[in-house]
């Protein structure tokens, strides 16, 4: 089987190795401080006894479960900690597919790359739903696409890359598909603390044996490189997700668990209210710059991405390479999302050079 190297890690490659500066608008690592706690937490495991450096409990320590769970309103038995949203997405997707009810995800397009690399890599095929120019899913789409072969429908919310953030009554519609046809939502809300809409609605509202929720602090605490997640299932499919987890991974960093904790007990929420301001005024300017530019774009209702369009550049890899060279900015080709967005270009707004970015854009393309 061939697994196919994501697009990402090129774009990255090709960006370091450029002779000039470089904007990096690649990744979606927050360049922002992570909270107090969650240092102070990593500082004071160092200092431990020798019995917190060995395995922690596989599904993750018993204390995080229960802060999650009482966050989430659901029981501490339905959470799993996992190696960040990536783990958890995987064990939903493989969970989903060891049903037999169906070897089919139905993904959207634009789409977050790594689903249809795990799609594959499971087994899987996709089936792609097109979202509309706002990134918005219609529920009645997914309803069309569906069938007995579906064994997962799965969602991101606020979205990678369009910046969409479903309604509630979306959410809803999502997971009564895939009732209807026995099979499983998997929403993946990583992103849930930078709705810049008010709008996010967890499909946790909707109690449900067919969905699944992944999350994970990666972004909404800066700490993507700590890798500490979590998945959250209906009681009815927990058991074999832990077990996968077990064997796969056995366990999760416990020393980021303890520090996520200790980072959940005592972080306010001016901090992450702090961090969507911060993301807000960067969207503001990045789309002014973006008019004069004169590009066509989307102003994101949530997550860390700006889609844009110009003129005669469509999305392809050899433009990004060209943006490179030429302006000194790194962006992400749209064919990477799928086929509906290859006129595009994904900048993402984690960088305190959103400004500067914005100008070499405006003057390339003035
Ligand atoms: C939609 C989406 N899901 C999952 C992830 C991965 O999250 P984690 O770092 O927690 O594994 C990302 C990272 O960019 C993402 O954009």
């Amino acid at each position: 089987m061939n697994y196919e190297t994501p697009l990402f890690f090129r774009v990255m490659e090709y960006a370091d190795a450029a002779e000039r500066d470089v904007i990096d608008m690649v990744s979606g690592n927050p360049d922002w401080e992570p909270p107090e706690a969650l240092r102070a937490g990593l500082r004071a495991y160092a200092d431990l006894e020798p019995d917190r450096f060995q395995y922690p409990p596989s599904e993750g320590l018993l204390e995080l479960r229960e802060e999650i769970a009482a966050r989430r309103g659901v029981d501490a038995d339905q959470v799993i900690v996992t190696n960040g949203a990536g783990e958890a997405n995987y064990l939903a997707m493989a969970r989903a597919m060891e049903r037999d009810r169906g070897n089919e995800i139905v993904l959207t397009d634009p789409v977050y790359p790594y689903y249809p690399g795990k799609t594959t890599m499971l087994g899987g095929t996709q089936r792609f739903v097109a979202t509309d120019g706002e990134g918005q899913l219609d529920p009645d789409d997914v309803r069309a696409a569906a069938s007995e072969e579906t064994a997962a429908i799965v969602v991101n919310t606020p979205n990678n890359p369009t910046g969409a953030v479903y309604p509630a009554e979306t959410m809803r519609e999502l997971v009564a598909v895939a009732e209807q046809y026995d099979a499983v939502l998997i929403s993946d809300e990583v992103y849930d603390h930078y709705d810049l809409s008010g709008r996010f609605a967890s499909a946790l509202e909707t109690d449900s044996a067919h969905r699944i929720v992944t999350n994970a602090f990666s972004k909404s605490m800066a700490i993507t490189g700590v890798r500490v997640g979590y998945a959250i299932l209906p009681p009815e499919l927990v058991a074999n997700a832990k077990s996968r987890h077990m064997l796969v991974n056995v366990a999760t960093t416990r020393p980021g668990q303890y520090a996520v904790l200790q980072a959940l007990r005592e972080t306010g929420p001016d901090y992450y209210e702090r961090n969507r301001e911060r993301l807000r005024e960067r969207v503001a300017t990045f789309t002014d710059a973006l008019d004069a530019a004169g590009a066509e774009y989307t102003t994101p209702s949530g997550s860390f991405y700006v889609m844009a369009r110009f003129e005669d550049y469509p999305g392809t890899i050899a433009n990004v390479e060209r943006l490179i060279d030429e302006a000194g900015v790194a962006g992400m080709p749209g064919e990477a999302f799928g086929d509906s967005r290859t006129e595009w270009l994904r900048f993402a707004l984690v960088t305190p050079r959103v400004e500067e970015a914005a100008e070499r854009l405006a003057a390339y393309f003035e």
